[in-house]
């Protein structure tokens, strides 16, 4: 198939093109580098072994992404470009709204002038809010986020359903738990800017002496040792999972379906640093602090609907995933 990535050369973007590409479909990425580079173009050719076209255009320019839409027949649009930090939504709310909410309907107005009528969209763990029960299904209400990033995300999927019911467009939306770790050539990763937010980010930090120490916040939660429980994917598994709902968009006889792209598997924090420790044989600085507000003690997924109706499931342990995330550390401090 013919695919327009948005946000293809971001974390989750970059790992989904390039198993587009191993599955032999044509790829254009659509990025304004906002949060990432363009040097990962070429390394996702270089673990591709092929040509990615690349647009540096803003989604927000719907006539300048209706004309690249309407050069090439493309089947399907992976909608992945959003601003994703929580804290900066709440001091930037405008921002966020625009470039998330603004930003999708752009993407579908360009899409729907070019005549494509196949979506998939990046949708979040977080439109669960904190979540009455685990291991969480999709029809598990979707309650009040704690911040605008988070009500983009379920604003985002009520317009993708509503839109969808009345035109022929046809959506998968996605629903991500925790990404973690890189892809095993360490070429591609996450490249924050700044202190991250994310606790695997910043435990590889602190583990690589870039960072003091991290931070567990808090150790009092109702979980088994106290310190939170979330479900880490590894980013190759939740980037073939956009393979996996591509086939399934080609066929899809309802106007959109919903899956959760998880392990299916909580890990605590503190499991999540000894696992580190053990499999990379480094120590991880860190001490105990206070709850983080807005956090939730456990979030992790019932995968079993992606495993049934995609063929999909997560095959990466938590302990790759933490060596994977070791070694693009290495590769950031090259
Ligand atoms: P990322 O920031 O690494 O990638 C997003 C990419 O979109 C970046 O390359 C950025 O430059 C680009 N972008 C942003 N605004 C743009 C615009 N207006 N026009 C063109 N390009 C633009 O983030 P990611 O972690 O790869 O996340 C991808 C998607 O997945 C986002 O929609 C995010 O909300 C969602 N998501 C991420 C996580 C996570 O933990 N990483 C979890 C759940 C959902
Ligand atoms: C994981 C666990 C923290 C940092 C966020 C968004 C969610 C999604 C993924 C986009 C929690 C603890 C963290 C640290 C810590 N993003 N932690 N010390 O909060 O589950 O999810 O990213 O859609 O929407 O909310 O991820 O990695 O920040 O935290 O102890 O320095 O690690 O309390 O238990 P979170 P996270």
């Amino acid at each position: 198939m013919n695919v327009l990535v948005t946000g293809g050369t971001g974390y989750i973007g970059s790992h989904t093109v390039v198993e587009l590409l191993a599955k032999n479909h044509q790829v254009t990425v659509v990025d304004n580098l906002c949060n990432s580079d363009q040097s990962v173009v070429e390394r996702i050719e270089k673990i591709a072994k092929s040509p990615v076209v690349f647009k540096n255009i803003d989604v927000l320019k719907t006539d300048a992404l209706a004309s690249i839409m309407g050069n090439s027949s493309f089947d399907s649009v992976i909608h992945f470009a959003a601003l994703k930090a929580i804290g900066a939504s709440t001091q930037k709310p405008l921002e966020y709204y625009k470039n998330n909410i603004g930003g999708l309907i752009s993407v579908i107005e360009a899409a729907q002038s070019a005549g494509i009528n196949k979506l998939i969209f990046s949708s979040s763990a977080t439109v669960y809010g904190d979540p009455d029960f685990v291991p969480i299904t999709e029809d598990h209400p979707l309650k009040t986020t704690t911040n605008p990033y988070g009500e983009t995300k379920q604003m985002a999927e009520r317009i993708i359903q509503d839109i969808c019911k009345a035109t022929t467009l046809q959506a998968v939306i996605l629903r991500y738990f925790n990404p973690i770790g890189a892809h095993i050539s360490g070429l591609i990763g996450e490249n924050p800017q700044g202190a991250p937010n994310n606790l695997v980010p910043y435990l590889v930090q602190a583990a690589a002496g870039v960072r003091d120490k991290l931070t567990v916040f808090g150790n009092d939660y109702p979980t088994p040792d106290g310190s939170g429980v979330r479900d880490y994917i590894h980013v190759v598994d939740l980037a073939k999972a956009h393979v996996a709902a591509l086939s399934h968009l080609d066929n899809q006889s309802e106007p959109t379906s919903v899956f959760n792209i998880g392990t299916g598997k909580g890990a605590s924090v503190l499991e999540l640093i000894n696992t580190f420790e053990r499999v990379n044989g480094v120590k991880v600085p860190y001490q105990i602090g206070p709850r983080r507000p807005g956090d939730i003690a456990s979030c992790y997924a019932d995968a079993a609907k992606a495993n049934e109706i995609l063929g999909w499931k997560a095959e990466h342990s938590l302990e790759q995933s933490l060596v994977d995330a070791w070694r693009w550390q290495q590769t950031l401090l090259k």
